[in-house]
């Protein structure tokens, strides 16, 4: 019998201060008009001190549990696809297995830039259709603000903050994630990096000194790049799943630059309003971007159940994807999950570990030093 992933539930999650283009241009020289002309970006969110990126991951989780009625305790994996991780470790993903209290979880990151919302949706796939986990969360999360040098018009004006959740799970009934198309070119991952802060470049005062810290763009080729492989990737995705683009409902692309989401629909010879669109409210999320449009894709009516829809994406890397997905929505369930005393029991859990942790060390340390 075969296994399909249902995408079941989503949320989103994004922080309350919004930056528009006019507040930029008091930055840096650039105006309203140009960022609007050449990106289609109207304004975005910027994490407050309050927020991280394990913080608004969590949010956006919370949410898509609520949407699917699924308790975090029914979680089996959280994969969290970021680019601006709290830490290089550990992931992310367990400090959201933590917060929202999902005790019996694996979790781990994926880094493949924009694109790895689009690549932790299909591992969790394949994860279900292997028959390993049942129910995987997959979050797209990011803090870019902090990684963007704030007198540099080139990167500035582009990315935004936020986060969305999908939560995946096993059916035997045909639908959720039908095909997928992975691709990376290492070649060119100097157009769009984060040179310092890993191994290659340990924080040093040099890296900071030559703001090495800070998200690197080579604009003009990364725009070509991303206006060749979303038409592609499209197409192949659809050749896999063995559907014409006419059955379609809608495609819901990442969300970097409208205009480069307009050359897309050209190459596909679609029309736009079979193309989500939303970059305008929130810039570039990278990873959150697809979960994002999602949702508000929902909110706005424009997806529903049965739909077939593909999601597309490209990124630093460089990387590329796409998947094509039969929409599901909520699994019947019998009772509501008590959310709120849920939340309470996971604060206690884990303020219990801690306290164990330390009382372990206690006794470990005088066993040590009488032994
Ligand atoms: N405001 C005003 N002028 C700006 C500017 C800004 N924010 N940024 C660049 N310019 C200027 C440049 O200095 C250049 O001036 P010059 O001709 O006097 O040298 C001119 O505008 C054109 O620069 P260019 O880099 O060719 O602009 P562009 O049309 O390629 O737009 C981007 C720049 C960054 C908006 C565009 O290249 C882009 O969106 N690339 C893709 C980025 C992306 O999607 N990244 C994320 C991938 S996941």
């Amino acid at each position: 019998m075969t296994t399909y992933a249902h995408i079941t539930g989503w949320g989103m999650a994004v922080p309350e201060k919004i930056l528009t283009n006019n507040d930029i241009s008091k930055m840096v020289n650039t105006s309203d008009e140009w960022i609007k002309e050449r990106t289609g970006i109207e304004q975005r969110r910027i994490a407050g001190p309050e927020d991280s990126t394990a913080s608004l991951a969590s949010a956006a989780a919370l949410e898509a549990l609520k949407v699917a009625n699924v308790s975090p305790r029914d979680v089996d994996l959280i994969i969290v696809a970021t680019s601006t991780p709290e830490h290089i470790f550990p992931a992310t993903a367990s400090l959201v297995q933590d917060e929202i209290g999902a005790i019996n979880a694996g979790a781990f990151d994926i880094s493949a830039a924009c694109t790895g919302f689009i690549f932790a949706l299909n591992m969790a796939t394949q994860i279900i259709k292997g028959g390993e986990n049942k129910t995987v969360l997959v979050i797209g999360s990011e803090t870019l603000s902090r990684f963007l040098d704030w007198s540099d018009r080139g990167t500035c004006i582009i990315f935004g903050d936020g986060a969305g959740a999908f939560v995946l799970q096993a059916s035997e009934k045909p639908g959720g994630v039908i095909s997928s198309v992975m691709r990376s070119d290492g070649s060119g991952g100097d157009l769009l990096s984060i040179p310092a802060g890993g191994s290659a470049h340990p924080a040093s005062p040099r890296t900071i000194r030559e703001g090495l810290h800070y998200i690197q763009m080579n604009g003009r080729e990364v725009y070509r790049f991303a206006t060749k492989v979303m038409a592609r990737s499209s197409e192949e995705v659809l050749e896999k799943a063995n559907w014409e683009l006419k059955d379609i409902s809608l495609i819901i692309p990442h969300q970097a630059n409208k205009r480069i989401i307009k050359a897309a629909a050209r190459g596909l010879k679609v029309s736009m309003d079979k193309i989500m669109v939303n970059v305008q409210k929130y810039g570039n999320t990278s990873t959150a971007s697809i979960p994002i449009a999602t949702v508000e894709a929902i909110d706005n009516g424009r997806l529903n159940r049965d739909d077939k829809i593909i999601f597309v994406g490209f990124g630093g890397g460089l990387t590329w994807g796409a998947l094509s997905v039969i929409w599901t929505g909520p699994f019947p369930t019998e009772k509501a999950v008590p959310f709120k005393r849920l939340g309470f029991f996971a604060r206690l859990f884990s303020w219990y570990q801690r306290l164990l942790r330390r009382l372990e060390g206690l006794i470990w340390g005088r066993k040590d030093s009488s032994g």
